[in-house]
C-alpha cells in the first residue's frame, strides 16, 4: 500500500468498540480507500431513518406513498448492476484445486495486487482511493442469533449507504455486536466499495457503481473483498459471500478426522416448520437454485383440503446446519430479513409475503405507480388489470402500449426488472416460526433439492438412502434465471443449488456431505430423508402444468407421511415417487393425466440426463467420491433394464 504519504484519516471509533484487531483493520482500510469520513453504524431505528432520508435527498431512494406503504422506499439501480455477477466472483484459495473447477480462481497474491497493493506494471490497486469523497460505513453484524454458539460475526465496511440500510434489515446488527465481539473476539472482514470515488465538487449519481466488478473471497484468511457493484449478493456481504462461500469453508474446517466432529453445513436452503392437524411438528430444509421458489415455499399457505395444517418460516434463503448432541441436524437462519424476488409475488401465489410487504420495506428495481406505490409483473392477478401508466424500473414512462411496442421476442417490456427485489425484516412475516431466532436451531426431518426443469425431472422423488440423496443433489440441473447476470433458461448442473455459492472444491463438498451422513449414522442417529422436487414441468402449450405455490403442500404432506411410515409410492430407477392415488386431491381439480405429465419418467430423456451427469463427474473427477460414480452405474443399469 502506498498510503503513508497521504493524510491519515481519523477513524473516530466510538468508545464501545474495544477490539484492537478491528480498530487496526478499519484504520488500514481507511488509509487504503481514503474516504472523506468514517461512520460507525449503531444499528438504531433513528439511524436507519436518518440514512433513508439521506438516500431520499441524494435521489437514490424515493419515499413511497406513506398511506399505501408506510415507511417504505424504492431504489432503482444502474441498468448494468441488477444481479449477482457469477463470472466476476472468485474463490482465491492458496491452491487452485481447493477452489475447484466450478469456481473462478486467481492466485491470492495476484488478486491482492489487483485489489489492494497495486500491480507489478504500476497499475494502481482498485481499492486505492476508491472511497474518495464518500463516507465509509462500518456495519457490525451477527450471522445467526447474537451470541449463539452457531453464530459468527462480520464487519462490513462499505461506501454505500444503500448497503448500510439493507444490512440493518438483513442481519442482526447494532452496538450489541461489539459486546459479543469484545476485546479479542474474531470477525470476518467484509470490504465493499461501489468503486466510484468522487472528485471535489463532482456531483454524485443515484446509483454509483463501476463497470469493473470483483467479488472476491480468500478462504484461508476468511476475507471478502467486493468492488464495483451495489446490488444484492454482490454487496450485502453477510449473505452469499459470508453465509455461504466463507461459511462453507468454516463448516468443513470444523470436521475432524475419522470418528471426530462431522463439522457443519452452510446451505442455500429455506427452512420451514410444518405442523399436522394432530399438532405434530416437522422441519424441512429445501435447496432450490436462485429464483426457483425458496421464499415462496418457506411461506406456503396450505390450500383448501388441508385444514389444520400449518406452515411456518424459519428462513427463506440460507441455513447453517449443525449436528446436536442427540445426533440430529439442527438448522438456524443466519439472516434476519428477506431479500426476495418481487415479480410473481401476489395474493394468490404468496399471501404471507404480500402481508410482509405492507410497511417498512426497501424495494429495488420495481415500477412506481402514479399514486406513489410499487408495482411488478404478477400483481395484475390481484387487481385484475394492468395499470394504465407506470414509471418503470429505469425511470421511463410505461404503458401497456409502450410495453408492447418496445418488448422483445413478442413479450411486452416488463415494468419491473425480472430480478427486482424487496428487502424486509423477517419479523414482518405473519408466518414467522416462533423458533426462528432460537440459538439452538430446529431439528431437520427432511431435505428437499429442486431445480427448475420444464422437462424430464418428476414432481417428487424420495431417495432410498443418504448416498442416493447426495447423488441426486449433486447432479441436479436447473434452468438459469434473472438472479444472475447472463443468459436465462439454459439448463446447467447446479449441485445442491450451490454452484454459484460453493466456497471450496465441489467434489470435496460432496465428500463432506457423505462423511457427515456416515458419521451421524454411525452414532445411531436417524438421518433426515432426502427428496428431489420439480415444480416447473411444462405442457405442450409451454405452460406450467403443476399449479405450484400453496398446492406444493400436497407434496409436502406426502413427504411427512413417508417420514411417518404411512405414505405409499412406487420404486423406480432413482428413487420412490407417489402414485396419483397417494396424494390428497381434495380442493384441487388435477387429473391423473396431468399428474402423469409432471411425474412421468422418460427413459430416453433420462439416458440423456445421465450423460449430463457423466459430463459433470468428468469435470469434477478430482476428489469425486467413488460412491457417487457407483450410484450412477446402478441407476444406469436399472434404467437400461
Ligand atoms: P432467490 O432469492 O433468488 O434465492 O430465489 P428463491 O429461490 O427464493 O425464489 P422465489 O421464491 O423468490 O421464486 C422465484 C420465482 O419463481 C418467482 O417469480 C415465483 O413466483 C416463482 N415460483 C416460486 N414458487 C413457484 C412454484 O411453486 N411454481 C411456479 N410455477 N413458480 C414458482
Ligand atoms: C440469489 O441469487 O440466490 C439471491 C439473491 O438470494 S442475492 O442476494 O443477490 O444473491
Ligand atoms: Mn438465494
Amino acid at each position: 500500500m502506498n498510503a503513508t504519504a497521504e493524510l491519515e484519516i481519523d477513524i473516530h471509533a466510538p468508545a464501545y468498540v474495544r477490539n484492537p484487531a478491528l480498530l487496526a483493520w478499519v484504520a488500514e482500510m481507511a488509509a487504503l480507500t481514503k474516504p472523506e469520513r468514517v461512520y460507525w453504524c449503531d444499528g438504531s431505528d433513528q439511524e436507519y431513518s436518518r440514512l433513508c432520508q439521506q438516500l431520499v435527498d441524494a435521489g437514490t431512494f424515493r419515499k413511497l406513498n406513506p398511506v399505501k406503504r408506510p415507511n417504505s422506499f424504492l431504489a432503482c439501480s444502474d441498468p448494468g448492476d441488477v444481479a449477482r455477477v457469477e463470472d466476476r466472483t472468485y474463490i482465491c484459495s492458496a491452491n487452485k484445486e481447493n477452489a475447484g473447477p466450478t469456481n473462478n480462481w486467481i492466485a491470492p497474491a495476484q488478486m491482492r495486487g489487483i485489489l489492494q497493493h497495486g500491480q507489478p506494471d504500476g497499475t494502481v490497486a482498485l481499492f486505492d482511493g476508491c472511497m474518495r469523497g464518500r463516507t465509509m460505513y462500518v456495519v457490525p453484524f451477527s450471522m445467526g442469533p447474537l451470541g449463539s454458539h452457531i453464530s459468527h460475526i462480520g464487519i462490513e465496511l462499505s461506501d454505500s449507504p444503500y448497503v448500510a440500510v439493507n444490512m440493518k434489515i438483513m442481519t442482526r446488527t447494532g452496538k450489541a455486536v461489539y459486546d459479543v465481539l469484545g476485546v479479542d473476539g474474531t470477525f470476518v472482514p467484509c470490504m465493499h466499495s461501489v468503486g466510484a470515488p468522487l472528485l471535489a465538487g463532482q456531483a454524485d449519481v443515484k446509483w454509483p457503481c463501476n463497470k469493473t466488478k470483483y467479488i472476491v473471497h480468500y478462504p484461508e484468511t476468511r476475507e471478502i473483498w467486493s468492488f464495483g457493484s451495489g446490488y444484492g449478493g454482490n454487496a450485502l456481504l453477510g449473505k452469499k459471500c459470508f453465509a455461504l462461500r466463507i461459511a462453507s469453508n468454516m463448516g468443513r474446517a470444523a470436521a475432524e478426522g475419522s470418528g471426530g466432529s462431522p463439522g457443519w453445513l452452510a446451505e442455500h436452503m429455506l427452512v420451514l416448520g410444518v405442523t399436522n392437524p394432530q399438532g405434530k411438528k416437522y422441519h424441512v430444509a429445501a435447496a432450490f437454485p436462485s429464483a426457483c421458489g425458496k421464499t415462496n415455499f418457506s411461506m406456503l399457505v396450505p390450500p383448501s383440503g388441508f385444514e389444520g395444517w400449518k406452515v411456518t418460516t424459519i428462513g427463506d434463503d440460507i441455513a447453517w446446519i449443525k449436528p446436536g448432541a442427540d445426533g440430529r441436524l439442527y438448522a438456524i437462519n443466519p439472516e434476519a430479513g428477506y431479500f426476495g424476488v418481487a415479480p410473481g409475488t401476489n395474493q394468490s401465489t404468496n399471501p404471507n409475503c404480500m402481508a410482509s410487504l405492507d410497511h417498512n420495506v426497501i424495494f429495488t428495481n420495481v415500477a412506481l405507480t402514479d399514486d406513489g406505490d410499487v408495482w411488478w409483473e404478477g400483481l395484475e392477478k390481484d387487481s385484475k388489470s394492468i395499470p394504465a401508466h407506470l414509471i418503470d424500473w429505469q425511470g421511463k414512462d410505461w404503458t401497456p402500449e409502450i410495453a408492447r411496442a418496445t418488448g422483445v421476442d413478442g413479450k411486452p417490456r416488463p415494468a419491473a426488472h425480472p430480478n427486482a427485489r424487496f428487502t424486509v425484516a423477517a419479523t414482518n412475516n405473519p408466518a414467522l416460526d416462533s423458533a426462528w431466532d432460537d440459538p439452538a436451531g430446529v431439528p431437520i426431518d427432511a431435505f428437499i433439492f429442486g431445480g427448475r426443469r420444464s422437462t424430464t425431472v418428476p414432481l417428487i422423488t424420495e431417495a432410498r438412502n443418504w448416498v442416493e440423496g447426495v447423488y441426486m443433489a449433486a447432479t441436479m440441473g436447473s434452468e438459469t434465471t434473472a438472479a444472475a447476470a447472463g443468459q436465462q433458461g439454459i439448463v446447467r448442473r447446479d449441485p445442491f443449488a450451490m454452484l454459484p455459492f460453493m466456497g471450496y472444491n465441489m467434489s470435496d463438498y460432496f465428500q463432506h456431505w457423505l462423511t457427515l451422513g456416515e458419521k451421524l449414522a454411525a452414532s445411531g442417529a436417524r438421518l433426515p430423508k432426502i427428496y428431489t422436487a420439480n415444480w416447473f414441468r411444462k405442457g405442450a402449450d409451454g405452460k406450467f402444468v403443476w399449479p405450484g405455490y400453496g398446492e406444493n403442500m400436497r407434496v409436502l404432506k406426502w413427504m411427512i407421511e413417508r417420514i411417518e411410515g404411512t405414505g405409499n409410492g412406487h420404486d423406480h430407477a432413482f428413487g420412490i415417487s407417489p402414485n396419483y392415488r397417494d396424494l390428497n386431491w381434495t380442493g384441487l381439480d388435477f387429473t391423473s393425466e396431468q399428474f402423469h405429465t409432471v411425474t412421468s419418467i422418460d427413459t430416453v430423456a433420462w439416458q440423456a440426463e445421465l450423460k449430463l451427469h457423466s459430463d459433470l463427474f468428468q469435470q469434477l473427477a478430482y476428489h469425486l467420491p467413488k460412491e457417487l460414480q457407483e450410484t450412477k452405474t446402478r441407476i444406469e443399469t436399472r434404467l437400461a433394464a
